[in-house]
Protein backbone atom coordinates (compact mmCIF):
# COMPACT_ATOMS: atom_id res chain seq x y z
CA UNK A 1 0.00 0.00 0.00
CA UNK A 2 1.10 3.24 -1.15
CA UNK A 3 1.83 5.49 1.85
CA UNK A 4 3.70 8.68 0.51
CA UNK A 5 3.50 10.11 -2.20
CA UNK A 6 6.00 13.26 -3.51
CA UNK A 7 5.30 14.77 -6.87
CA UNK A 8 6.91 18.00 -8.26
CA UNK A 9 9.17 18.81 -5.57
CA UNK A 10 11.20 21.78 -6.50
CA UNK A 11 13.47 24.01 -4.40
CA UNK A 12 15.83 26.51 -5.16
CA UNK A 13 18.31 28.53 -3.21
CA UNK A 14 18.78 32.03 -4.32
CA UNK A 15 19.47 31.64 -8.20
CA UNK A 16 20.51 27.56 -7.53
CA UNK A 17 17.84 25.26 -8.54
CA UNK A 18 18.65 21.93 -6.00
CA UNK A 19 15.43 20.17 -6.83
CA UNK A 20 14.43 20.17 -10.18
CA UNK A 21 11.20 17.98 -10.47
CA UNK A 22 11.03 15.50 -7.70
CA UNK A 23 8.40 12.55 -8.01
CA UNK A 24 8.35 9.23 -5.92
CA UNK A 25 6.18 7.08 -3.86
CA UNK A 26 6.97 4.65 -1.42
CA UNK A 27 4.76 1.77 0.01
CA UNK A 28 4.66 1.13 3.76
CA UNK A 29 7.08 -1.18 5.03
CA UNK A 30 9.72 -0.04 2.54
CA UNK A 31 13.16 0.90 2.80
CA UNK A 32 14.04 3.58 0.31
CA UNK A 33 17.84 4.39 -0.48
CA UNK A 34 18.93 7.94 -1.41
CA UNK A 35 22.41 7.57 -3.22
CA UNK A 36 24.19 10.44 -5.41
CA UNK A 37 27.16 12.25 -5.96
CA UNK A 38 27.83 15.21 -3.29
CA UNK A 39 25.45 18.01 -3.85
CA UNK A 40 23.00 16.31 -6.07
CA UNK A 41 19.79 17.64 -3.21
CA UNK A 42 19.79 14.16 -0.99
CA UNK A 43 20.12 16.20 2.04
CA UNK A 44 17.95 18.89 0.41
CA UNK A 45 15.16 16.59 -0.40
CA UNK A 46 15.05 15.00 3.27
CA UNK A 47 14.82 18.61 4.68
CA UNK A 48 11.58 19.04 2.39
CA UNK A 49 10.03 15.61 3.23
CA UNK A 50 11.09 16.72 7.27
CA UNK A 51 9.31 19.88 6.74
CA UNK A 52 12.45 21.74 7.46
CA UNK A 53 12.62 23.15 4.44
CA UNK A 54 9.79 24.59 2.24
CA UNK A 55 9.50 23.37 -1.47
CA UNK A 56 8.96 26.39 -3.91
CA UNK A 57 6.63 23.49 -5.91
CA UNK A 58 4.99 20.51 -5.62
CA UNK A 59 2.64 18.10 -3.32
CA UNK A 60 2.99 15.86 -0.79
CA UNK A 61 0.58 13.14 -0.06
CA UNK A 62 0.47 10.68 3.01
CA UNK A 63 -1.84 7.70 3.65
CA UNK A 64 -3.54 9.18 0.03
CA UNK A 65 -4.28 12.43 2.09
CA UNK A 66 -2.86 15.76 1.35
CA UNK A 67 0.05 16.90 3.61
CA UNK A 68 1.47 19.69 1.45
CA UNK A 69 0.46 21.35 -1.41
CA UNK A 70 3.25 24.47 -2.16
CA UNK A 71 0.23 26.21 -4.13
CA UNK A 72 -1.70 26.47 -1.52
CA UNK A 73 -1.73 28.76 2.30
CA UNK A 74 1.33 29.02 4.00
CA UNK A 75 1.12 26.62 6.81
CA UNK A 76 1.75 28.48 10.55
CA UNK A 77 4.05 27.37 12.69
CA UNK A 78 1.89 25.01 14.93
CA UNK A 79 0.35 22.86 11.77
CA UNK A 80 4.27 22.65 10.42
CA UNK A 81 5.11 20.97 13.67
CA UNK A 82 2.14 18.95 14.07
CA UNK A 83 3.29 17.83 9.99
CA UNK A 84 6.45 16.79 10.71
CA UNK A 85 5.60 14.32 13.14
CA UNK A 86 4.48 12.01 10.71
CA UNK A 87 8.59 11.81 9.98
CA UNK A 88 11.59 11.09 12.26
CA UNK A 89 15.23 12.18 11.02
CA UNK A 90 18.46 11.08 12.17
CA UNK A 91 21.31 13.11 11.42
CA UNK A 92 24.47 12.01 10.05
CA UNK A 93 26.05 13.97 13.39
CA UNK A 94 23.48 12.89 15.84
CA UNK A 95 22.77 16.29 17.40
CA UNK A 96 21.23 14.54 20.71
CA UNK A 97 21.07 17.20 23.29
CA UNK A 98 24.11 17.32 25.63
CA UNK A 99 22.72 18.33 28.39
CA UNK A 100 20.19 15.75 29.08
CA UNK A 101 20.94 12.17 29.67
CA UNK A 102 19.97 9.51 27.27
CA UNK A 103 16.76 8.56 28.64
CA UNK A 104 16.14 12.32 28.62
CA UNK A 105 16.72 12.57 25.13
CA UNK A 106 14.32 10.38 24.09
CA UNK A 107 11.42 11.55 26.52
CA UNK A 108 11.93 15.17 26.38
CA UNK A 109 9.94 15.83 22.50
CA UNK A 110 7.18 13.40 23.66
CA UNK A 111 6.61 15.17 27.16
CA UNK A 112 6.30 18.86 25.29
CA UNK A 113 3.89 16.88 22.81
CA UNK A 114 2.01 15.62 25.89
CA UNK A 115 1.58 19.04 26.82
CA UNK A 116 -0.45 20.43 24.27
CA UNK A 117 -3.25 17.53 24.50
CA UNK A 118 -6.61 18.82 25.86
CA UNK A 119 -6.95 16.42 28.83
CA UNK A 120 -3.13 16.68 29.80
CA UNK A 121 -3.73 17.92 33.60
CA UNK A 122 -6.49 15.33 34.66
CA UNK A 123 -4.00 12.33 32.47
CA UNK A 124 -0.72 14.11 33.36
CA UNK A 125 0.65 10.69 35.32
CA UNK A 126 -1.30 8.55 32.28
CA UNK A 127 0.77 10.36 30.02
CA UNK A 128 3.87 10.35 31.60
CA UNK A 129 4.27 6.90 32.53
CA UNK A 130 3.35 5.68 28.83
CA UNK A 131 5.99 8.18 27.78
CA UNK A 132 8.45 6.73 29.90
CA UNK A 133 7.96 3.12 29.24
CA UNK A 134 8.05 3.57 25.65
CA UNK A 135 11.38 5.21 25.67
CA UNK A 136 12.45 2.18 28.08
CA UNK A 137 11.33 -0.36 25.50
CA UNK A 138 13.51 1.57 22.62
CA UNK A 139 16.22 2.15 24.49
CA UNK A 140 16.36 -1.58 24.79
CA UNK A 141 15.19 -1.97 21.34
CA UNK A 142 18.86 -0.49 20.03
CA UNK A 143 20.59 -2.16 23.12
CA UNK A 144 21.58 0.58 25.47
CA UNK A 145 19.33 0.22 28.35
CA UNK A 146 22.34 0.17 30.43
CA UNK A 147 23.27 3.72 29.56
CA UNK A 148 19.80 5.11 30.35
CA UNK A 149 20.90 7.99 33.06
CA UNK A 150 24.66 8.60 30.75
CA UNK A 151 25.14 11.78 29.05
CA UNK A 152 25.83 11.79 25.27
CA UNK A 153 29.32 12.99 25.82
CA UNK A 154 30.18 9.76 27.41
CA UNK A 155 29.02 7.30 24.67
CA UNK A 156 30.79 6.48 21.54
CA UNK A 157 29.29 7.67 17.98
CA UNK A 158 27.70 4.40 17.33
CA UNK A 159 26.03 4.76 20.88
CA UNK A 160 24.96 8.20 19.94
CA UNK A 161 23.64 7.47 16.32
CA UNK A 162 21.47 4.53 18.47
CA UNK A 163 20.11 7.14 20.85
CA UNK A 164 19.85 9.17 17.91
CA UNK A 165 17.48 6.73 15.96
CA UNK A 166 15.36 5.60 19.42
CA UNK A 167 14.90 9.51 19.92
CA UNK A 168 13.09 9.52 15.88
CA UNK A 169 11.00 6.29 17.15
CA UNK A 170 9.94 8.04 20.59
CA UNK A 171 7.74 10.46 18.55
CA UNK A 172 6.37 7.32 16.41
CA UNK A 173 6.59 8.51 13.12
CA UNK A 174 5.27 7.05 9.81
CA UNK A 175 8.31 7.41 8.00
CA UNK A 176 11.87 7.54 9.23
CA UNK A 177 14.47 9.38 7.27
CA UNK A 178 18.27 8.89 8.17
CA UNK A 179 21.07 11.28 6.46
CA UNK A 180 23.81 9.48 6.11
CA UNK A 181 23.73 8.10 9.63
CA UNK A 182 27.00 6.25 9.46
CA UNK A 183 29.07 8.59 7.81
CA UNK A 184 31.09 9.79 10.73
CA UNK A 185 31.34 6.51 12.41
CA UNK A 186 34.66 4.28 11.78
CA UNK A 187 33.35 0.73 10.21
CA UNK A 188 33.05 -1.09 13.43
CA UNK A 189 30.04 1.45 14.42
CA UNK A 190 28.88 1.29 11.36
CA UNK A 191 28.27 -1.83 11.31
CA UNK A 192 26.41 -1.67 15.06
CA UNK A 193 24.26 1.64 13.70
CA UNK A 194 23.24 -0.89 10.69
CA UNK A 195 22.05 -3.36 12.46
CA UNK A 196 19.72 -1.12 13.87
CA UNK A 197 18.27 -0.38 10.63
CA UNK A 198 18.17 -3.69 9.73
CA UNK A 199 16.50 -5.07 12.46
CA UNK A 200 13.97 -1.82 11.65
CA UNK A 201 13.51 -2.32 8.31
CA UNK A 202 12.90 -6.27 9.36
CA UNK A 203 10.08 -4.79 11.46
CA UNK A 204 8.68 -3.16 8.31
CA UNK A 205 9.54 0.09 9.83
CA UNK A 206 9.08 2.93 6.52
CA UNK A 207 12.39 4.14 6.25
CA UNK A 208 14.34 6.36 3.77
CA UNK A 209 17.81 6.42 3.90
CA UNK A 210 19.97 8.85 2.22
CA UNK A 211 23.55 6.82 2.39
CA UNK A 212 27.38 5.83 0.75
CA UNK A 213 26.37 2.23 1.89
CA UNK A 214 26.35 1.08 -0.96
CA UNK A 215 26.66 -2.63 0.89
CA UNK A 216 24.04 -1.73 3.11
CA UNK A 217 21.65 -0.23 0.48
CA UNK A 218 22.01 -3.42 -1.43
CA UNK A 219 21.28 -5.71 1.49
CA UNK A 220 18.68 -3.96 3.06
CA UNK A 221 16.59 -1.27 0.93
CA UNK A 222 14.28 -2.72 -1.13
CA UNK A 223 14.01 0.30 -3.37
CA UNK A 224 17.02 2.58 -4.89
CA UNK A 225 16.96 6.52 -5.97
CA UNK A 226 19.69 8.05 -7.37
CA UNK A 227 20.08 11.65 -7.59
CA UNK A 228 21.51 13.07 -10.05
CA UNK A 229 21.74 16.82 -10.29
CA UNK A 230 18.45 17.79 -9.05
CA UNK A 231 16.70 15.09 -10.59
CA UNK A 232 15.92 11.56 -9.67
CA UNK A 233 17.85 9.80 -12.62
CA UNK A 234 16.80 6.16 -11.29
CA UNK A 235 14.20 4.72 -9.51
CA UNK A 236 14.15 0.60 -8.93
CA UNK A 237 14.31 -2.07 -7.03
CA UNK A 238 17.74 -2.51 -5.49
CA UNK A 239 18.53 -5.63 -7.23
CA UNK A 240 18.16 -3.74 -10.42
CA UNK A 241 20.50 -0.86 -9.53
CA UNK A 242 23.26 -3.16 -8.19
CA UNK A 243 22.73 -6.02 -10.32
CA UNK A 244 24.86 -7.04 -13.19
CA UNK A 245 22.46 -5.39 -16.27
CA UNK A 246 22.16 -2.08 -13.99
CA UNK A 247 19.98 0.09 -17.11
CA UNK A 248 21.64 3.08 -15.75
CA UNK A 249 25.32 4.06 -17.44
CA UNK A 250 25.46 7.08 -14.35
CA UNK A 251 24.05 5.20 -11.79
CA UNK A 252 26.79 2.14 -12.64
CA UNK A 253 29.70 4.46 -12.74
CA UNK A 254 28.68 5.92 -9.41
CA UNK A 255 28.13 2.65 -7.79
CA UNK A 256 31.61 1.88 -9.58
CA UNK A 257 33.31 4.93 -8.43
CA UNK A 258 32.18 4.63 -4.70
CA UNK A 259 32.92 0.90 -4.44
CA UNK A 260 36.23 1.58 -5.44
N1 LIG B 1 20.56 26.51 2.78
C1 LIG B 1 21.18 26.52 1.58
N2 LIG B 1 21.50 27.69 0.99
C2 LIG B 1 22.13 27.72 -0.20
N3 LIG B 1 22.48 26.62 -0.89
C3 LIG B 1 22.20 25.43 -0.35
C4 LIG B 1 21.54 25.30 0.92
N4 LIG B 1 21.39 23.99 1.20
C5 LIG B 1 21.92 23.34 0.17
N5 LIG B 1 22.40 24.17 -0.77
C6 LIG B 1 23.04 23.79 -2.04
O1 LIG B 1 22.24 22.81 -2.65
C7 LIG B 1 23.01 21.84 -3.31
C8 LIG B 1 22.60 20.46 -2.84
O2 LIG B 1 22.96 20.31 -1.47
P1 LIG B 1 22.56 19.04 -0.62
O3 LIG B 1 23.12 19.28 0.74
O4 LIG B 1 21.12 18.78 -0.73
O5 LIG B 1 23.38 17.91 -1.37
P2 LIG B 1 23.68 16.40 -0.95
O6 LIG B 1 23.26 15.55 -2.10
O7 LIG B 1 23.07 16.13 0.37
O8 LIG B 1 25.27 16.39 -0.85
P3 LIG B 1 26.25 15.56 0.16
O9 LIG B 1 26.36 14.17 -0.42
O10 LIG B 1 27.53 16.30 0.06
O11 LIG B 1 25.65 15.61 1.52
C9 LIG B 1 24.46 22.19 -3.04
O12 LIG B 1 24.97 22.88 -4.16
C10 LIG B 1 24.38 23.11 -1.84
O13 LIG B 1 25.44 24.02 -1.84
MG1 LIG C 1 23.85 15.63 2.24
Amino acid sequence: MELLKIENYKKSFGATEVLKGIGFSLGRGETLAIIGSSGSGKTTLLRCLNFLETPDEGRMYLGGKLLFDASGPRAGDAEIREKRLHFGLVFQNFNLFPQYTVFENLCLAPKLLATERPDYRQKKDVYLAEIEEKAAGLLEKVGLTAKRDAYPCSLSGGQQQRVAIARALANSPDILCFDEPTSALDPELTAEVLNVLRSLASENMTMIVVTHEMKFAAEVASRVIFMDEGVIAFDGASDEAFGENCPNERLKSFIGSIEK
